[in-house]
Formats: C-alpha cells, sequence, structure tokens
C-alpha cells in the first residue's frame, strides 16, 4: 500500500478494546468511559479478517493496543489467528503490564513477538497516583514474566507530564539500564489540539516517515493519529476501508476530535 504522498504503510496497530483496568490521568476520567456497544465491537474473527486483507495488501507489522489488550477476551487465540496470517513478520502488543505475568507465556506460544509496557514512574505512591488503581508489584511481575517468556526487546514507554520529575526519570532509567529495558519517552500529547511530537527512542510523531494505519474496536480505519476521518470495514468492506484510509492519510497530522486514547491505543 502506497499512500497519496508515497508513503509505504506495512503496519497496522489494532485497538482490540476501548476498555482498560486502569484510569491513567492523562488518558481517562476517574469514572471511566462510555464504553462501545458489544455488538459495535469487532470480534476475533472479524479483526483477523481485516488482518488477512491487509496482509494482501502489504502489511507486515501488527501491533494490539486497547484501552488495555489483556483485557479483551480470548487475546491469546488473537494472537494465534494472526500468526497464521501470510505476510506478517511481526506481532507486537502495547500493554499495561497489569495482567502480564498472567499471559506471558501463553502469548509467546501462541505467536507475540514482542511488548511494549507503559510504565511512567517506579514509585508506588506515584504509580498509583497516576493510575488511580493500578499496584506497581503487578507491573513489576509483569515485566519479569515477559522476559522470562522471551518477549524482547522490551520497551517502557514513559509518559512525560508538566508533573514529572528529573529525579524520577533518573531513576527509570537506571532501572532499565540495569534490567537490559529499551526505554522511550512520550511527551503527553493532545487529541484535541493537535499538540504532538516525536517519541524520543521511538518512530512514532514523525509524519514523513509514518508507515501506519490504525484499526479501532469498532471496525473503523483511521489514517493517523491525529485525524478525524475513519472508514468502517462494516459498512465499506475491508478492502475499500483500507484504500479510503489510505486516500484520506495525510501529509502531517493534524487534530482529532472524535477519539481519546483510551479507545484509539495512542
Ligand atoms: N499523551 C501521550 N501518550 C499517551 N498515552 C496515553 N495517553 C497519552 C497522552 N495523552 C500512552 C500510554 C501508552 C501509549 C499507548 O499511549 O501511556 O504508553
Ligand atoms: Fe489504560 Fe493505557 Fe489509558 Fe492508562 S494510558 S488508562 S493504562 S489505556
Amino acid at each position: 500500500m502506497l499512500d497519496a504522498y508515497n508513503r509505504k504503510i506495512t503496519y497496522l496497530r489494532v485497538s482490540v478494546t476501548d476498555r482498560c483496568n486502569l484510569r491513567c490521568r492523562y488518558c481517562m476520567p476517574e469514572e471511566g468511559i462510555q464504553l462501545l456497544k458489544h455488538d459495535d465491537v469487532l470480534s476475533l474473527e472479524e479483526i483477523a479478517e481485516v488482518i488477512r486483507e491487509g496482509a494482501k495488501m502489504g502489511l507486515k507489522k501488527i501491533r494490539l493496543t486497547g484501552g488495555e489488550p489483556l483485557v479483551r477476551k480470548g487475546i491469546v487465540q488473537l494472537v494465534d489467528m494472526i500468526k497464521q496470517v501470510e505476510g506478517i513478520e511481526e506481532i507486537a502488543m502495547t500493554t499495561n503490564g497489569v495482567l502480564l505475568s498472567k499471559y506471558a507465556k501463553d502469548l509467546k506460544k501462541a505467536g507475540l513477538n514482542r511488548v511494549n509496557i507503559s510504565l511512567d514512574t517506579l514509585d508506588a505512591e506515584e504509580f498509583r497516583s497516576i493510575t488511580r488503581l493500578g499496584n506497581i508489584n503487578d507491573v513489576k511481575k509483569g515485566i519479569k514474566a515477559a522476559q522470562e517468556a522471551g518477549l524482547t526487546p522490551i520497551k517502557i514507554n514513559v509518559v512525560k507530564t508538566k508533573f514529572s520529575n528529573k529525579q524520577n526519570i533518573d531513576a527509570i532509567k537506571q532501572f532499565c539500564l540495569d534490567e537490559g529495558l529499551n526505554i522511550r519517552f512520550i511527551h503527553q500529547m493532545d487529541l484535541e489540539t493537535g499538540d504532538f511530537s516525536v517519541v524520543e527512542g521511538g518512530e512514532g510523531g514523525n509524519c514523513q516517515l509514518c508507515n501506519r494505519l490504525r484499526l479501532m474496536a469498532n471496525g473503523d480505519i483511521k489514517p493517523c493519529l491525529f485525524s478525524n476521518s475513519g472508514f468502517n470495514v462494516k459498512k465499506h468492506g475491508i478492502t475499500e476501508a483500507f484504500q479510503l484510509a489510505l486516500g484520506a492519510k495525510p501529509l502531517e497530522g493534524t487534530i482529532n476530535q472524535n477519539h481519546k486514547f483510551y479507545n484509539i491505543g495512542g
């Protein structure tokens, strides 16, 4: 797939659910969100079908996101289904890590290659304060399980906000160094105002090099995180929805007033 600016699209980020077991301050309101209706969420088979069609059109890499992908029932089975798709060379996941100790081994066995884990601080209290619900020990166990299962190289995603302090950042840098983890810093973004920047140590946010499309849990294929448009696979058919999203892919991101991080998965 080539877009209008000759960028080759090989990467699909797949939001498998809008649900999450945390309520990070920069991502979700405390009371939670208006969730998608069950009937509006693509089934595992429908997601796999979108990926099969996409692979025929040139997709090579899949990243599963959410919400929190590990709260989706059948997530291991989905990885297994994606693994069978001809042309898909890599399957990755972005998770908050809370449920990872439970699933790491099975995910690896099903064919997941690696994980990115969101962790903004090593301090238990600060972690609870940022996530409102989380216990950092669960994430630490999750990281260990991912290492043991070989879901590597593991990347730690650190969202930097105006509240992050240098000491905290240094501590998490040192932790990653000690544990052999890669680290990436993401500046807090604002979809509504179009406030975004490149991810330090990552690929995101560099429009010229962008190789990705997004599939939302409701079946919308989105051309860009910072764009309002989306084309539903049930309405348009899968191939046509891919073509429309490809055609609508902007040279640069602008704003997205229709989505939030919790349903687009970063
Ligand atoms: N700005 C930047 N990153 C965000 N994430 C969630 N909300 C925001 C935001 N407002 C991140 C998560 C995770 C990734 C999927 O998106 O921390 O690492
Ligand atoms: Fe959940 Fe990730 Fe949003 Fe935190 S940032 S509430 S872990 S989706």
